[in-house]
């Protein structure tokens, strides 16, 4: 069986829905900031990077969701992204999506890949 090698950045069960965490990976020798959002029971990684200005968007430390858990906000100009897609229906970067990084699961572990966006890695 294929083995792709990734970083072990959560447990499974670490994340209740509505709630997101920061983690870094190294890719071609930089750490990158990304993080991870349980949206509905499922898990979904982006690089945490607005796609309006390379900013990173928690507006208070590891805070990425509207107050109602429905979408990932830029604190810096209020852009609205949807936590599945990545995609922002609201804000500056109308229409643009976050550099995705994908997530595997081995076991109890969620292995998270290098980001799926080049101009992000
Ligand atoms: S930097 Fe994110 S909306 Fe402007």
């Amino acid at each position: 069986m294929p083995h792709e090698t990734g970083t072990v950045v959560a447990h499974v069960h670490e994340l209740q829905p509505g709630q997101t965490k920061k983690f870094v990976l190294l890719v071609n020798g930089r750490e990158i900031e990304c993080f991870m959002v349980n949206y509905d029971g499922q898990l979904f990684a982006y690089v945490n990077r607005c796609r309006h200005v390379p900013m990173t968007m928690d507006w208070i430390d590891n805070q990425f969701l509207t107050e109602d858990g429905r979408y990932i906000l830029c604190a810096t100009h209020g852009a609205a992204y949807e936590p599945a897609t990545g995609e922002c229906i609201f804000g500056p970067p109308c229409g643009k999506v976050l550099a995705r990084v994908p997530l595997t699961i081995q076991g109890e572990q969620v292995i998270a890949h290098q980001p799926t966006d080049e101009d992000d890695a």
